[in-house]
């Protein structure tokens, strides 16, 4: 039984004033919160050191939306693994595909961020998905293989015995379009089975979380499948309301 997982990916978005009441309203509201749900905020890079501390010795984590996959130098505006691990970050999101499509990140650099989040001794949580012309064009299974060997080829499969995957079809995500539940569970039976080739155990204990539009009302539906162990959160996760009934959902299906 895989614990779940509801992160909230609050990209380019608030300020030091509500940035902070954010994280203490859902952190007094939530609590310990039942164990088998974790709770995981990712603010942008300028809040990271002083939330890590309004969250010390909380159950609720901490992780940053991107990272370098340079080790340190001159890399002007980039900030790196160890400055992620140095500030109180557990998680790292890589490969978001805003950052994918707007930023140029390409498979390639993804693996090596991923690498760089291991090797600074936090856990990556790896997005993967594709756009609605590659769904349309059923290439769904094609894009994600992919997304996912450049990682695997670089990492080998032991990475994933603390990374976490993100599902997120680009056409769901900040649309209010949903993957429906079986969608969803569909392109994660896949990704597990993908894993599973390689390593059972690995594959059986791994976490895959969806993204893309998740809301209070459809958390519970697309949580309940078999394949799908939390949620990677956008929009819902800037309020604090909004992003614990996403947590309440998960915490129902225990
Ligand atoms: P959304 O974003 O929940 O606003 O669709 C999800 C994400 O981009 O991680």
């Amino acid at each position: 039984m895989r614990d779940y997982l509801v992160a909230g990916n609050w990209k380019m978005n608030g300020n030091a004033a509500a940035n902070a009441e954010l994280t203490r309203a859902i952190l007094a509201r939530w609590g310990g919160g039942p164990a088998p749900v974790r709770l995981l905020i990712c603010p942008p890079y300028p809040y990271l050191r002083e939330l890590g501390k309004v969250l010390a010795g909380s159950s609720v984590a901490l992780g940053a939306q991107n990272v370098s996959q340079h080790a340190s130098g001159a890399y002007t505006g980039e900030v790196s693994a160890t400055m992620l691990k140095d500030v109180g970050c557990e998680f790292v999101i890589v490969g978001h595909s805003e950052r994918r499509a707007m930023m140029g990140d390409t498979s390639h650099i993804v693996a090596e961020k991923f690498a760089a989040v291991l090797g600074a001794g936090m856990r990556p949580i790896l997005c993967v998905g594709e756009t609605l012309e590659e769904r349309e064009g059923k290439r769904t299974e094609a894009v994600i293989d992919e997304q996912l060997a450049a990682v695997l080829k670089r990492t080998g499969v032991q990475a994933f015995a603390t990374a976490v995957i993100a599902y997120e079809p680009v056409w769901a995500i900040g649309t209010g379009r949903t993957a429906s539940p079986q969608q969803a569970q569909d392109v994660h039976e896949h990704i597990r089975s993908r894993l599973k080739a390689l390593s059972a155990e690995i594959a059986d204990s791994m976490q895959i979380l969806y993204g893309g539009s998740v809301k209070g009302d459809n958390a519970a539906g697309l949580f309940a499948k078999p394949d799908i162990d939390g949620g990677l959160i956008g929009g819902a996760s800037l309020k604090a309301d909004d992003f614990l009934a996403i947590a309440a959902a998960a915490a129902s299906l225990n």
